[in-house]
């Protein structure tokens, strides 16, 4: 590996990326951009070369592709013109004479039938890279095992949890296994317009989540499949404005649809061992 510039690297994937780099190149191969420069205190101090910037302001995108080989493009967050910002690093890196492109896509079953629109811009991304004349590699992310943070608390630990999400499937992944499985690849591989799905082996449904939450902390804990019109209604009350709702409405209704049920070995692979299941992923999140 040559040089490359990690967006994104603050975070909580690619800093996992960074530290899995850092282990077998030197800190000088490695670029990173951020909007805060404090962020990157520690990664400058390791020697990593860091430029302040934001996937918006193309000056610092050049500044930072300067003699880079490879860009790991970590999508960004639903705040602005999401697909604007992708375009942005993916046109630079073009220009900077950069090769090598890869992208956080997300493992969805069917593009076509998707409830969030947010999930859209993903596949757009990927068009855009596949016509950019660019070598690529998309890594398709399952839904991170961490999202059940936001859904299973304290409180639905005493109630219960209810969501309008049935018995739909999801290949849950610990983030630190998708993100060490990318390093592995962009350390080791050529790019040949490859599509990795980054997935768990086995897909879990919330009946299994309070299953084993149940097994692991001796008290039961109980999964209700609620109707999508009754969330509505009670994060309505807890003061959650329309377009909020929107989004999490077509988030669950995608998870009860079986979008998020992709299964492959490609982590699996990429690891080099089993990736963390369920059961010893709701251990680590919650204590217990
Ligand atoms: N697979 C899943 O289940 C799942 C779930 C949620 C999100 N995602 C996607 O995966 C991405 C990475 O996840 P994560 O957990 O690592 O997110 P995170 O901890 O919130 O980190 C986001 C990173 O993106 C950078 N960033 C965002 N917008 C930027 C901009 N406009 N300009 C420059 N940097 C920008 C942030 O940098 P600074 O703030 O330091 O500038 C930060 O380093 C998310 O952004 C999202 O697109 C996937």
């Amino acid at each position: 590996m040559n040089k490359i510039l990690v967006t994104g690297a603050t975070g909580q994937l690619g800093g996992i990326v960074v530290k899995t780099l850092l282990s077998k190149i030197s800190p000088q191969q490695i670029s990173v951009i951020s909007r805060k420069e404090e962020s990157m205190a520690e990664m400058k101090a390791k020697g990593i070369n860091t430029f302040v910037g934001s996937y918006e302001n193309v000056a610092s995108l050049l500044k930072a592709m300067k003699g880079i080989d490879m860009v790991l493009l970590i999508s960004s967050g639903d705040q602005g013109d999401r697909m604007q910002e992708h375009k942005n690093i993916i046109d630079t890196a073009k220009k900077c004479g950069v090769k090598n492109i890869a992208y956080t896509s997300r493992a969805l079953r069917d593009r076509n039938s998707l409830q969030n629109e947010l999930m859209k811009d993903h596949f757009n991304t990927e068009d855009y890279i596949k016509t950019s004349g660019l070598n690529y590699v998309l890594f398709q992310n399952a839904l991170y095992m961490e999202f059940l943070q936001f859904f299973v608390n304290k409180d639905n630990i005493e109630k219960g949890i209810f969501l309008p999400i049935g018995d739909g499937r999801a290949a849950f992944t610990l983030r630190a296994d998708q993100a060490e499985a990318m390093a592995n690849v962009l350390l080791k591989e050529d790019f040949e317009n490859k599509i990795y799905q980054f997935t768990n082996y086995e897909t879990y449904s919330f009946f299994d989540v309070a299953n084993l939450l149940t097994e692991l902390s001796g008290k039961e804990i109980k999964y209700t499949p609620i109707e999508l019109s009754s969330f509505e209604e009670t994060m309505k009350q807890r003061g959650l404005t329309e377009p909020v709702i929107k989004k999490m409405a077509g988030f669950l209704l995608d998870i009860k649809a079986n979008q998020e049920a992709v299964v492959t070995n490609d982590l699996e692979n990429k690891l080099g061992r089993k990736p963390t299941s369920l059961k010893d992923g709701l251990k680590m999140l919650f204590n217990l």
